[in-house]
């Protein structure tokens, strides 16, 4: 199995069906690799991995799931590289090309990540930038499917900032047809260019309140992320102010149906965006949702990377 695009770099480059059949292969390998019978397709390849910003889940994640396929990965950073200073990032991508196999990269600028994609012959990974976050997305839905069984029918409640996270959820809601509601304080939306992109104009999928407690009443999955993301660390004291009300806690679940799930990308800050209640609770599968990182990015780099003797 293959994707239709050399890279992984929105969740909007891709159908539902396509989109589903790397969550199925996910859940698939999770199963192979629990019973000790992961296939190693990828031997002798290997992934560089670029950070620009720091991680724990991402990063482990990548070089994990290349290191179970048989492959191997470089954790490279900009105090090598200087893409941009240093050196051309057209040529950096066309030079990373002749020695790797795949490159993942987490990065601030989107641009930068399909500017790189444009000018390597091999896959390029977004691990994260300002504008998205897919791979989390992926590990997300395949939670979400091993927990209901599916993905119809489905409404995510995001409550917290209009930011890399909340926009893949919009690509998401659209590609997969579901309900998608954020609930954010006043100028913290999701720009209106970007949903209407996203849903080709049609954007009755999609809600934006200011209300966290209304948000909730039909919610699936209640969903948060940090108040203030990598870059933004200059706004933290204002967003602190700002995101006072959008906290998930056990009044928020309480006005939400009883078989709603908590999940949140992580890393967590208990006490702001949610309580340590809230995470511990039988409702929080956000430790299931840390390990999918693993899985789903296992069927991405099958999917997207040439196997062994190819
Ligand atoms: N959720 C996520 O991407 O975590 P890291 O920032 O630790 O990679
Ligand atoms: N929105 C967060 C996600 C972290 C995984 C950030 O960009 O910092």
């Amino acid at each position: 199995m293959t994707l239709s695009k050399k890279d992984f770099v929105s969740i909007a480059d891709f159908g539902r069906a396509e989109l589903e059949s790397v969550i199925d292969l996910a859940i698939e390998q999770k199963a192979a690799q629990k019973a000790g019978r992961l296939n190693r397709s990828h031997v002798g390849r290997v992934l560089g991995c670029i950070f620009h910003k720091p991680s724990l889940r991402t990063r482990i994640s990548f070089e994990v799931a290349m290191h179970n396929l048989g492959g191997t990965s470089l954790y490279l950073t900009d105090k090598e590289m200087g893409m941009g200073s240093r050196e051309a990032p057209e040529d950096v991508a066309r030079v990373l090309s002749r020695y790797l196999d795949a490159i993942m990269i987490r990065t601030f600028d989107h641009g930068l990540v399909e500017q790189l994609a444009k000018h390597a012959s091999v896959p390029v990974i977004n691990g994260l930038t300002d504008l998205l976050h897919p791979c989390q997305v992926m590990a997300d839905l395949q939670t979400i499917k091993e927990h209901r069984g599916s993905l119809d029918d489905i409404t995510v409640v995001f409550i917290g900032d209009g930011n890399n996270m909340s926009r893949s959820w919009v690509n998401a809601s659209a590609r997969f047809g579901f309900r998608f509601v954020l609930a954010c304080p006043e100028g913290y939306a999701i720009d209106d260019a970007f949903v209407s992109e996203a849903y080709g104009g049609d954007t009755g999928l999609f809600e934006q309140i200011h209300d966290p407690g209304a948000s909730v009443k039909e919610a699936s999955v209640v969903y948060t992320d940090v108040w203030t993301s990598m870059g933004q660390e200059a706004e933290a004291e204002k967003r602190k102010r700002d995101f006072a009300r959008f906290q998930v806690n056990d009044a928020l679940m309480a006005a939400a149906p009883s078989d709603a799930v908590i999940l949140h990308c992580l890393p967590a800050h208990r006490g702001e965006e949610i309580t340590h209640e809230a995470m511990e609770s039988s409702q929080s599968l956000i430790f299931d949702q840390a390990e999918n990182r693993l899985h789903a990015q296992r069927a991405i780099l099958s999917m997207l990377v040439r196997p062994e003797g190819k």
